[in-house]
């Protein structure tokens, strides 16, 4: 509006005809059009002399451009042909340099004819140059609409320009003056302002100009769209910093910042591992569904409790088999003694084992036999002599699946099974795994865990063992299983049929006493910081000890006995600080260990025999003698059997009284006996059970005895199974029943003419010394042994009598 009312203000003066000379302002860098009203600097000594003459004057000036900024004194050539008039507006500022600030308006374009100089400053003659096509025309409207809205386009994009400046513009005069403003508030170089200034052609000009806002209308456009791109983009930069520092600060306030390290710690370590791919697979989505968890939920412990027990098993780590034959003796010998054909066995297994490589297929090795005789012990040599990891899985009372496989990981607490514990244990996975007791395994209402070993050992199905926790394969099949048992018979079948049973029976006396001697004093007198000076026992107290303080078929007793003595000993020498040494007498014996707790089954070895046999039994801490009683009482033919005794032994009991009554006549008993006489058998130690079938033999003896009044040899023992036709059948534990003979000093023992193979095999074990062994096909060969008087022979001493007095008779004739 200011320049629209200035126009009105000089409008009278500025049409009025001028001098056609004005002094000249040239400008440098700057086109001043018509109509517009700017400040100028004038700093050439030429140009302030010019203004100066102006202002005495009537302030009216001739300002042009120069084409080339450099020149000081311009000519003719030196500036563009087309400037305006112009006029100073206020009176000028002097400015500290001397130069002068002065505010000028143009009024109207005009045309430099001449240039001169004179006075010290320069003469521009000039001509006016009106506008032309300025009149009220449909084509200047049009374009003045074009002009406008093109205009108004630009004031948006760019807020300097006035928007008001084309308000209420109605008339060619405002037009063409507007037209003028527009370029002076629209951003044109220095080149288009000139042109415009040079187009006096209202239509043209605004033609021109038109296209020029629109170019720039267009660059405008594109500029905003690029800076809302390049904004958008650095908006979503910053929104993804802000979020990602948000949820930084959200971790370290929940303690999550030390998880997420842990987790990537735990990723890095499970490509390290070269986990399988199930594996791996497995342990990502673990890794995955932690980092989404809050660090102390239950959740995140059972997910990382899973993931730590995948990372810390052998995947690829194996021991190097270290098989020498020699050196696997050596270590069996050095920490057993004797047992000369379990070891003979296993060494063979090892052998083979060298032997091929590929023999991952091998039975699996079952040592069984009695507590105590070193069958857990044997295992960790073993171990050792291949150079292998060793651990111990103990199968007693394991009766769920679950402890073998595992618990399904869902369940809080729970963990993999046993076999994968002894994995993690063993750290290779290569080792050698005791499956100790398997026999002591049972099952309940939680499935088989026996049905769960089978899969273990079964070299076909082991080499992808599921543990329900783990919940991917895991590879057995390197792993080296052996088991032991106590009874082999408790064994569930499917699995013993998996095994090579290696029997250790129960040691002799004098085995024992070499085991003392040679291993367990030498050993604990080193863990007892004795030397064998200061503790000395003899080797007849030793079998003493063996004897009355022990009742075993191994050696642990008598190893604690012998701890227990050591313990004595160091007490002894620590209240007597001048004794140097103790020396085991039978009184400190008695003194230390008191009377003993086992009382050897005591024989009726005094006094008649009748109704008595001495039978031999096989227990599970070895073999012992049973002494059998019987007695006839006058009654209606009951069987009473007391002392214990299972059905088996019950069953055998009448079918022993079953055999004596097919036989009475021949043994001379009266045939009634089973109806007017009531039978009854006792076997004393009346709490301990008794079961098994080889004491039929013996009951029989001890009824025939009774019945025929007849008395049995009490250095005579005997086992066997008896048929209801008089056949003796084999018996098992027969070198423990043997041992126990021995032990009792029976001169005479009564065994199957069945077991006469497994006499051999016990003869290459244990010396028998002068014991006398009948072997016994039938009843008839054991009352021959039994008794002092064979009650079968009285028939025939009764048929030689006979003869003998026909005989006589005979001989007078
Ligand atoms: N022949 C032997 N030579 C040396 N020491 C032996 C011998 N037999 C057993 N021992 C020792 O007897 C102890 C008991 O042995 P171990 O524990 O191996 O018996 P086990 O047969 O596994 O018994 P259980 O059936 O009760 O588990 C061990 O200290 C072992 O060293
Ligand atoms: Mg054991």
């Amino acid at each position: 509006m200011a320049i629209t009312d200035t126009l009105d203000t000089y409008s009278a003066s500025a049409l009025e005809p001028f001098e056609a000379t004005l002094p000249l302002l040239p400008l440098k860098n700057v086109v001043i059009l018509p109509k517009s009203i700017i400040p100028i600097i004038v700093g050439r000594d030429m140009s302030i002399r010019a203004v100066e003459h102006a202002l005495k004057m009537d302030r009216l000036l001739f300002v042009t451009s120069q084409k080339d900024q450099d020149v000081e004194s311009p000519t003719l050539n030196d500036v563009f042909t087309f400037g305006t008039k112009a006029i100073i507006l206020q009176d000028p500022v002097r400015m500290p340099n001397g130069a002068l600030k002065i505010l000028v308006e143009s009024i109207g374009r005009a045309k430099v004819e001449q240039i001169y100089e004179s006075n010290n400053f320069l003469h521009a003659l000039y001509v006016d140059v009106p506008s032309a096509n300025a009149d009220d025309s449909i084509k200047l409207h049009a374009l003045w609409r074009q002009l406008r809205k093109t205009y108004l386009a630009y004031t948006k994009l760019d807020e300097r320009a006035p928007a008001n400046l084309i308000d209420n513009i109605q008339t060619p005069t405002e037009i063409d003056h507007v037209t003028d403003t527009i370029a002076v508030h629209s951003s044109l170089t220095f080149q288009e302002r000139q042109s415009i200034l040079e187009t006096a052609d209202l239509h043209e000009r605004m033609l021109q100009l038109c296209t020029l806002i629109e170019k720039e209308v267009d660059i405008l456009e594109t500029e905003q769209r690029i800076r809302g791109r390049i904004q958008h983009q650095v908006e979503k930069g910053q929104r993804e910093y802000y979020l990602q520092e948000q949820m930084k600060a959200i971790h370290k306030e929940l303690g999550k910042e030390d998880q997420s390290a842990e987790i990537e710690e735990l990723r890095a370590k499970a490509k390290k591992l070269k986990l399988p791919e199930d594996a791996f697979k497995q342990v990502e989505k673990e890794l995955r569904r932690l980092e989404q968890m809050p660090p102390l939920s239950s959740e995140a412990s059972v997910s990382r409790h899973y993931v730590d027990w995948i990372l810390s098993l052998p995947w690829h780590t194996m021991t190097k088999d270290t098989i020498s034959i020699k050196q696997a003796q050596h270590i069996l010998d050095t920490h057993h003694a004797g047992l000369s054909k379990v070891k003979e066995r296993i060494i063979e297994f090892l052998a083979a084992k060298k032997f091929s490589k590929t023999l991952d297929r091998s039975p699996v090795l079952c040592l069984a036999g009695p507590p105590g005789v070193g069958k857990t012990s044997l295992v960790k040599s073993i171990s050792e002599s291949m150079g292998r990891e060793f651990v111990r899985i103990s199968l007693g009372g394991v009766r769920d699946e679950a402890e073998i496989r595992g618990h399904r990981r869902t369940y809080i607490g729970a963990l993999p099974g046993k076999i994968i514990q002894a994995m993690r244990k063993a750290r290779s996975k290569n080792p050698v795994i005791l499956l100790d007791e398997i026999d002591k395994m049972s099952r309940d209402a939680h499935g088989d865990p026996a049905a769960a070993l089978l899969e273990v050992l079964d070299p076909e199905q082991n080499k992808t063992f599921t543990d329900h926790f783990l919940d991917v394969d895991y590879d057995l099949s390197k792993v080296m299983f052996i088991a032991t048992a106590n009874v082999i018979e408790n064994i569930p079948y499917p699995l013993f049929d998996r095994l090579e049973i290696i029997n250790i029976s129960g040691y002799t006396e004098s085995e024992k006493l070499a085991i003392a001697r040679q291993f367990l004093i030498p050993r604990n007198l080193q863990e007892h910081s004795l030397n064998d000076a200061q503790f000395t026992i003899s080797d007849e107290l030793l079998k003493h000890i063996i004897d009355v303080y022990t009742k075993e078929a191994g050696v642990r007793q008598l190893e604690r006995i012998i701890t227990k003595l050591m313990r004595k000993t160091i007490q002894e020498l620590l209240q007597d600080k001048k004794k140097k040494s103790v020396e085991i007498t039978s009184e400190l014996l008695l003194e230390w260990l008191g009377h003993s707790h086992f009382k050897k089954t005591s024989l009726n070895t005094k006094g008649h025999h009748i109704g008595v046999a001495t039978g031999l039994a096989w227990t599970e801490i070895g073999g012992d003698v049973l002494e059998i009683e019987t007695s006839i009482l006058t009654g209606k033919g009951n069987v009473t059997l007391t002392g214990q005794l299972g059905d088996v032994m019950q069953e055998s009991a009448h079918a022993a009284i079953s055999y004596i009554r097919s036989r009475a006549k021949e043994l001379d008993i009266k045939g009634s006996f089973h109806t007017n006489r009531d039978t009854h058998i006792h076997i004393p130690e009346g709490a301990t059970p008794k079961d098994g079938p080889s004491a039929g033999i013996t009951m029989c003896v001890a009824l025939i005895s009774a019945l025929t009044k007849n008395p049995t040899r009490n250095d005579v023992t005997m086992t066997g199974e008896i048929t209801l036709q008089g056949r003796v059948l084999a018996i098992g534990g027969l070198k423990e029943k043997l041992l126990a003979a021995k032990q009792y000093n029976f001169s005479t023992v009564i065994i199957p003419q069945e077991n006469e193979d497994d006499l051999k095999d016990v003869r290459k074990e244990i010396d028998l010394g002068s014991l006398n062994i009948v072997l016994a096909s039938t009843m008839e060969d054991v009352l021959a042994v039994a008794f002092k008087k064979n009650p079968l022979q009285k028939e025939v001493r009764n048929i030689k009598k006979v003869t003998r007095k026909k005989t006589t008779s005979k001989a007078p004739q």
